[in-house]
C-alpha cells in the first residue's frame, strides 16, 4: 500500500465547491417549482440565480482545468469490467467480494463512475445551464408567445430543468451511498478531503504519483 495523491488541489474545491451549489440550487429550485416553502418564493429566485451564475463560471474553470491538465482522459468510456462493476454493487459487495476495479492516478474512476459522470458532463449538466439560461432570459412572453425562441410557452423548458433537477438529487443519493462502498467506510471521502489515498499497486501508482505532482504544481 501506497499514499498517493489522487485529487489535486483544484479538483477537490471544484469537487466540493459544485456540491454545495448544486445543493443549494435544487433546495431553492424545488422552492421555485413548488414543493415546499422556506426562503420565501422572491429570494428563493433570487438566490438561485445567483448560485446557478457561481455554478456556470466554476464550470468554465472546470473545463479549463480539465483540458490543460489531461484529466478529461479519466472520463472516457469503458465497457471493459463494467458487468463486473455492477455485479459488484449489486451482490459482490454483500458477500464480501474484493474491488473489481483498482484504482491508479491514470485511472482513477471505475467503468461505471465513467459513464455517469460523463453523461453528468455531456448531458445533465449542459441541460441544466441551457435549459436555466433559457428560463432566466427568456421569462416574460411577448405577445403570448416568446418571440424570440418562436416556442408558445415555457413549458418545455421548465419541464426539461425539472427532470435534469430530479436526475441531480438522484445522482446525489446514490453518490452518498457509493462513497461508503471504497476499501473502508471513509476511505474514499477522506480522499477527497486530503486528497490521498492508500493504493495497491505500487510501481503504477508511485510513477504516475510523480507524474500528477509535477504536474498539478505545474498546472494548479
Ligand atoms: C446552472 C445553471 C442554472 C440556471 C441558470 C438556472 C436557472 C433557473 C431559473 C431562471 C429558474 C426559474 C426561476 C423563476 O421561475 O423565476 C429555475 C428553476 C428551477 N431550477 Fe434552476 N437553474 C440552474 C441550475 C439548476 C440546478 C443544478 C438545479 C437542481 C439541482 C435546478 C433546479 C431548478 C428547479 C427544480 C426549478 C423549478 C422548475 C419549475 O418548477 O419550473 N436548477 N432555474
Amino acid at each position: 500500500m501506497k499514499k498517493v495523491l489522487i485529487y489535486k488541489g483544484f479538483e477537490r474545491f471544484w469537487h466540493w465547491t459544485q456540491s454545495v451549489l448544486i445543493i443549494f440550487l435544487a433546495i431553492t429550485g424545488f422552492e421555485i417549482h413548488g414543493s415546499f416553502s422556506f426562503f420565501g418564493f422572491e429570494n428563493a429566485v433570487k438566490y438561485h440565480n445567483i448560485a446557478a451564475v457561481i455554478l456556470i463560471v466554476l464550470i468554465i474553470f472546470a473545463i479549463f482545468w480539465h483540458f490543460t491538465t489531461g484529466e478529461w482522459r479519466q472520463y472516457l468510456p469503458t465497457f471493459e469490467n463494467l458487468r463486473g462493476q455492477i455485479n459488484f454493487y449489486l451482490l459482490g459487495i454483500f458477500k464480501g467480494s474484493p474491488h473489481p476495479f483498482k484504482k491508479t492516478t491514470l485511472s482513477k474512476l471505475n467503468p461505471l463512475q465513467r459513464l455517469t459522470y460523463l453523461g453528468l458532463k455531456l448531458l445533465v449538466i449542459p441541460v441544466m445551464v441551457t435549459t436555466g439560461l433559457l428560463y432566466l432570459y427568456y421569462r416574460y412572453p411577448q405577445n403570448t408567445k416568446i418571440e424570440a425562441l418562436n416556442i408558445d410557452s415555457l413549458a418545455p423548458i421548465a419541464i426539461l430543468h425539472t427532470i435534469g433537477a430530479f436526475l441531480l438529487v438522484a445522482f446525489i443519493i446514490a453518490h452518498l451511498y457509493l462513497i461508503t462502498t471504497g476499501e473502508s467506510v471513509t476511505s474514499n471521502l477522506n480522499a477527497m478531503i486530503t486528497g490521498y489515498e492508500n493504493l495497491h499497486d505500487e510501481h503504477n501508482t508511485e510513477e504516475r504519483s510523480v507524474n500528477t505532482e509535477n504536474i498539478s504544481e505545474s498546472r494548479v
